[in-house]
């Protein structure tokens, strides 16, 4: 099997849960404490091995693209006053690693997103698709746990997380097989079900790898009510023909698609800072 070493990003989403401020900033770009979301879902995708970053993106995200072309005037004035530090923080993608832009055209959901990147992708090849704004924190790479489990049983795989009963309804949400050690064959899949109607509480993040034959599904699958094409309706057939499998996320996540999620995940990474996390239990006592 070819390695896999491309990454599909959808962010072509409106992110109108942070208006006014994605009015004229994607939501993408929001930053946790200095480094926007996207950045920290790519630097995900490289160290586990991706080398090609697909992009799907809508109009007026030009900001995406700004953010990972390399500044050469800001580069050599910090150069010539010596402020290497500087010059690290401009250095926000290796030069080896390829960028595609997509256009998306419409906001007919995840499943159309993804199928924007169809040209890109090999027969036989499978590929990655990073939700930037499930943030992640974790010891080992989610996306390379993802890849390790895709290449190990050759079919699709999707990472999961216990989700509450309130929250249950957001998700995609999987009926797990038996578990083996932190990964699952999955026997249904559903789209944001009530909790009635939730196979289990494992719900989707934003982790994905799939085949190719990912795109043949997604022109089969139908619409649904919010006119949009679901993932997840290509993921149950794949579960039907190819398989489909999930692990369970080691680490911490952060759904930064929300203000409450987003403002946890600025605290969780200020308490890592020595200076700012006595500043913050300071606060908080007060
Ligand atoms: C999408 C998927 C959903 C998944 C979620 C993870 O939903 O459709 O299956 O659980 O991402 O973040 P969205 O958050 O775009 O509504």
């Amino acid at each position: 099997m070819k390695k896999i070493t491309k990454a599909v990003f959808p962010v072509g989403g409106m992110g109108t849960r942070f208006l006014p401020a994605t009015k004229s900033i994607p939501k993408e770009l929001l930053p946790i404490i200095d480094k926007p979301l996207i950045q920290y879902a790519v630097e995900e995708a490289i160290a586990a091995g991706i080398e090609t970053l697909i992009f799907i993106t809508s109009a007026s995200k030009h900001a995406i693209s700004d953010h990972f072309d390399p500044m050469p005037d800001l580069r050599a004035k910090f150069m010539a006053q010596n402020k290497s530090h500087l010059v690290e923080k401009l250095d926000t993608l290796p030069v080896k690693i390829q960028r595609v832009f997509i256009p998306q055209g419409a906001p007919l959901g995840l499943g159309h997103a993804v199928l924007q990147a169809e040209a890109m992708i090999g027969t036989d090849e499978m590929f990655a698709v990073i939700l930037a704004d499930d943030f992640i924190q974790a010891e080992t790479n989610p996306l390379q746990r993802l890849i390790t489990v895709a290449e190990t049983n050759h079919s699709a795989t999707i990472s999961v997380e216990e989700v509450s009963d309130d929250r249950i309804s957001s998700y995609g949400v999987i009926k797990p097989s038996e578990w083996q050690s932190d990964y699952t064959r999955v026997v249904d899949i559903i789209e944001k079900p009530s909790l009635k109607m939730a196979p289990s509480n494992f719900g989707v993040i934003g982790r994905y790898v799939l085949p190719q034959s990912v795109f043949s599904v997604l022109k089969e699958t139908q619409m649904d009510n919010n006119q949009e094409y679901q993932l997840t309706d290509a993921l149950n057939a794949l579960m039907n023909s190819s398989g489909l499998q999930a692990v369970k996320l080691a680490g911490q996540r952060f759904d930064c698609g929300s203000q409450e999620g987003f403002v946890l995940a600025n605290l969780h990474v200020a308490m890592q800072n020595p200076e700012f996390k006595s500043q913050i239990q300071n606060y908080l006592s007060n």
